[in-house]
């Protein structure tokens, strides 16, 4: 390990089990000396094993619905606190759709669905930086990270509505990218990440042929959660000071291949 993180203090939201892209972010993060508060969705505490990960990397947890602006207000200050000070990372691990959950078609959606997922998914990252923003909660050459998925560029037909949410979630990671780097030199990105085996990843319908899929396609292979996990280190760093706005490619090269061998094989007569 090379102590990366040393005296850097974060909130990390989304660890639900230890599948989960947060937990093992978390786990990374504490292995490179940073600090932090673990916070999920008062249900996840119910169903997760949060309290598990606190225990290992020493760090208190505090519930937050990344949808309710007091949950948030209350989540900051109290984070501040135990921290001692103001925040150097931030990771945003959210993702929910209901359509998705309740079967429901990208042309049949009910619109009270399609409305909590945009909230969930996109409008929470909004959320989360204007109430850091607000309480001058972020350290100057901080970094917030939001995880995403291609599916806001190019379309899969089974990712349903969480591919206009992670258009939407990456719009807003370049328009407060801007506020936040001209006012506080704070930097914001999302990374966009292989398909990977978690509670929300095997929520969409084909998941196995979707992961089987990419695998092929990708030169490196799939990156996993803990490829990701490092990643996500390296942009809490201070050896990525000055990459901001950027939505991040991280797939093994998915998304720069057009086809490969092993695809055009299982093609031919
Ligand atoms: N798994 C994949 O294939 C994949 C690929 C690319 C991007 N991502 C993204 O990575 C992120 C993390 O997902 P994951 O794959 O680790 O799955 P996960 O199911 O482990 O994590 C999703 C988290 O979102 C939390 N959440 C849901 N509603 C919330 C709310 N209202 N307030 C606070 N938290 C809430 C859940 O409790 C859970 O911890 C998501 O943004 C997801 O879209 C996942």
């Amino acid at each position: 390990m090379y102590n990366l993180l040393k005296g850097k203090k974060g909130i990390i939201f989304g660890a639900l089990d230890e599948n989960s892209i947060a937990w093992k972010t978390a786990e990374r993060v504490h292995q490179e000396g940073g600090t932090f508060v673990l916070t999920n969705a008062p249900i996840a505490m119910r169903m997760g094993q949060i309290q598990e990960l606190a225990d290992k990397t020493g760090s208190e947890i505090i519930p937050a619905d990344a949808t309710s602006a007091e949950d948030l207000e209350n989540l900051i200050t109290k984070s501040m606190e135990i921290l001692g000070g103001k925040i150097d990372f931030v990771l945003h691990s959210i993702g929910m759709s209901v359509n998705v959950r309740k079967g429901r078609h990208y042309t049949d959606q009910n619109y009270d669905f399609t409305t909590k997922g945009w909230d969930v998914s996109a409008v929470s990252f909004h959320k989360v930086m204007q109430t850091l923003y607000k309480q001058d909660a972020m350290n100057e050459w901080g970094s917030i990270v939001a995880l995403t998925y291609m599916a806001a560029q190019r379309t899969f037909p089974d990712y349903n509505d969480m591919a206009d949410n992670k258009a939407y979630l990456e719009s807003i990671a370049r328009s407060f990218g801007y506020f936040f780097g001209k006012d506080k030199n704070v930097r914001v990105n999302t990374i966009s990440q292989s398909p990977t085996p978690t509670t929300a990843g095997q929520g969409v319908k084909g998941f196995g042929g979707f992961i089987a899929y990419a695998e092929k396609m990708s030169p490196l292979g799939n990156a996993t959660a803990q490829d990701c996990a490092d990643y996500t280190v390296t942009l809490f760093s201070d050896l990525t000071k000055k990459v901001t706005m950027q939505n991040l490619f991280h797939d093994g090269g998915f998304s720069n291949t057009g086809v490969s061998m092993e695809v055009i094989e299982r093609f031919e007569d």
